[in-house]
């Protein structure tokens, strides 16, 4: 076999993602859409797969997620240089780190609160006073709402670095999903507490998409270089801003076929890196 050629060409590699439960599993319902439409798929066991010794080449692999655990994202990595990876690793990865995100959004030139990154005890004083004496502190590899919170000194800071923003009042926010240059659905999130998360105990309720939260999260999935995304918004006067894009997003709430929208694109992507005999 010569390089770049897919051992099983047509077939559809999957990872699954480590947290689906039989309850809420994001990576069959996907793979339930790809045999209503007879698109092979295959999973592929990240756990099994020695990337040094591995003839997989010019396929399409989706990666519903990943675990943190030192091998699966590397290993990701190095099959993603003969592969199609969806999403590709390097967006996975920024969109882990609300550090990258935030410094992509801002280059693309996209509304996201005031923020700041700091070393020491002192700049993060001097940034919640320039915010009107409160600041919202995330986690930065953070997922889920897990440890954001809002300060109004330093002395509630852990250890240093600080991620720290601006305080947007509101009451919802939204997460919009995007597949490929549209935005596919969205839902509103409500809580009576600062983080709407659905993980947090949040209502997502579905809403139209209007042509400004398109545009904002088609720019946003489009910064961090991802194929699809969750993309969070809150409402500002006048719009929205950008909290975050969520590289392996799940589609709680959503009323949009997202499955089998996310199924249509992994078969058009798979005919690309496979050309048709
Ligand atoms: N700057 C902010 N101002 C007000 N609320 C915020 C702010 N940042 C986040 N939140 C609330 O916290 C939730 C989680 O924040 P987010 O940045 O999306 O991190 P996570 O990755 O944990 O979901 C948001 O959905 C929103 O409800
Ligand atoms: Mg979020």
């Amino acid at each position: 076999m010569g390089p770049g050629v897919d051992p099983d060409p047509g077939m559809i590699r999957i990872v699954r993602k480590p947290t689906d439960t039989p309850g809420d599993d994001s990576t069959t319902q996907v793979c339930a859409a790809l045999d209503a439409r007879g698109a092979p798929w295959t999973d592929l066991d990240l756990d099994r797969v020695d990337p040094f010794d591995c003839n997989l080449e010019g396929a399409l692999i989706w990666a519903c997620g990943l675990r943190q655990d030192g091998h699966q994202f590397e290993a990701l990595q190095a099959l993603a240089l003969s592969n199609r990876v969806v999403n590709a690793p390097d967006a996975i990865a920024t969109c882990a780190s609300k550090v990258a995100t935030t410094a992509l959004l801002l280059r693309a030139g996209l509304p996201s609160p005031g923020t700041g990154f700091l070393r020491t005890r002192e700049q993060a004083e001097a940034f919640i006073a320039r915010h009107g004496g409160r600041a919202v502190f995330k986690p930065v590899y953070g997922f889920d709402g897990n440890g954001i919170r809002l300060v109004d000194s330093a002395d509630d800071l852990d250890e240093p670095p600080f991620y720290l923003q601006e305080y947007v009042p509101n009451s919802e926010d939204y997460r919009v999903f995007v597949i490929g240059d549209r935005a596919v659905g969205a839902i509103r999130r409500t809580s009576p507490h600062l983080t709407h998360n659905i993980h947090q105990g949040g209502r997502g309720e579905a809403v139209e998409v209007t042509p400004e939260m398109d545009r904002l999260a088609v720019a946003a999935a489009r910064a961090v270089g991802a194929d699809y995304a969750g993309v969070d918004l809150l409402p500002v006067p006048g719009g929205f801003t950008v909290l975050e894009v969520n590289g392996t997003p799940n589609w709680h709430c959503m009323t949009a076929p997202i499955p089998v929208l996310l199924a249509d694109y992994l078969v058009r992507c798979e005919e690309k890196v496979t050309p048709r005999r």
